[in-house]
């Protein structure tokens, strides 16, 4: 059964480690990082963008998708399906539907109305035993080419969308998605540290994991980040998986073009990214503690 990611969070910035969110893109996705947190007892979470939902055929489809898994794969780890980078319409389409947790990222709207939205979203997820993430502070990366450095977040801003009852808050701490351009300048560490300082237990979620190196990761969990989203590192051990897999000619061999054998070697090489992720955020063996 899916579980809300609230309780799995603190537990987590409690014990002073992180949960990573692997976000899913189609059925090699899921089943590959739901058995690699089964294999190392880890909690985990599944994350959905809005444009992964609608390449899977909707979020119906990905809430029955993982529902059907949890249960033929015998799970018992807790997993939560989690919508990442939500709009406020969004997060309504996805607690119908049945996900465990949503991000309503506001970030870009004016501070008012993200906190307006955010308080009409608490109390819906209150009620349904859903967790709510809050963003502020928009995380950088490449929009129609253009790249940018990652934007840090008002450590007061955050106490006051902290405040409004969320679950767990993502900050701008020049984190950003896709791969870091050669001169990026890391975490702001100050501004994390400011960050925890005011909003106390509150989990903080640290966005765009993929190539933050393995000492600021550690840092940033010492500092209060308890989860870690991670999106390109698998997409790139996919591909890189199944182009050599190609290149060597497989698919020419035998029945080599069945899917089940074409996308094998992606599938192996998403479970040993998210393995390793999960080793170096902390979370496994701590799927009962
Ligand atoms: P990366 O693609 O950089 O790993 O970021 C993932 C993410 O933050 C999803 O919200």
């Amino acid at each position: 059964m899916l579980v809300s990611a609230k309780e799995m969070l603190q537990k987590a910035k409690a014990g002073h480690y992180a949960v990573g969110q692997f976000n899913i893109n189609n059925l090699e996705w899921t089943k590959a990082i739901l058995q690699t947190a089964q294999e190392n007892q880890s909690p985990v979470i599944l994350g959905v963008s809005e444009g992964a939902g609608k390449y899977m055929g909707g979020y119906d489809t990905v809430v029955g998708m993982v529902n059907g898994m949890l249960k033929n794969l015998e799970i018992t780890v807790p997993v939560a399906l989690h919508l990442d980078h939500g709009g406020y319409d969004a997060c309504l389409k996805c607690i119908e539907a049945g996900f465990s947790s949503v991000m309503y990222d506001g970030s870009h709207a004016p501070i008012e109305e993200n906190i307006a939205n955010t308080k009409k979203l608490v109390e819906l997820c209150a009620k349904k035993g859903i967790s709510l993430e809050a963003e502020v502070g928009a995380i950088g990366g490449e929009e129609d080419g253009v790249v940018g450095m990652g934007e840090c977040a008002d450590p007061k801003e955050c106490k006051a969308v902290a405040d409004l009852g969320i679950d767990f808050l993502a900050a701008g701490i020049g984190n950003i998605h896709g791969k870091y351009p050669a001169n990026w300048q890391g975490l702001n560490f100050d501004v994390l540290a400011s960050i925890q300082e005011l909003t106390g237990e509150m989990p903080l979620v640290l966005h765009g994991g993929t190539g933050i190196p393995a000492d600021m990761i550690k840092k940033a969990i010492t500092l209060g980040v308890s989860k870690i989203n991670v999106n390109t590192e698998c997409q790139l051990s996919f591909a890189t998986a199944t182009r050599k897999y190609i290149e060597e000619g497989k698919d020419q061999e035998g029945k080599g073009y069945d899917p089940r054998k074409l996308l094998a070697p992606g599938a192996a090489a998403i479970k040993e990214t998210v393995k390793e992720k999960m080793e170096l955020f902390g979370s496994c063996n701590k799927a009962n503690e």
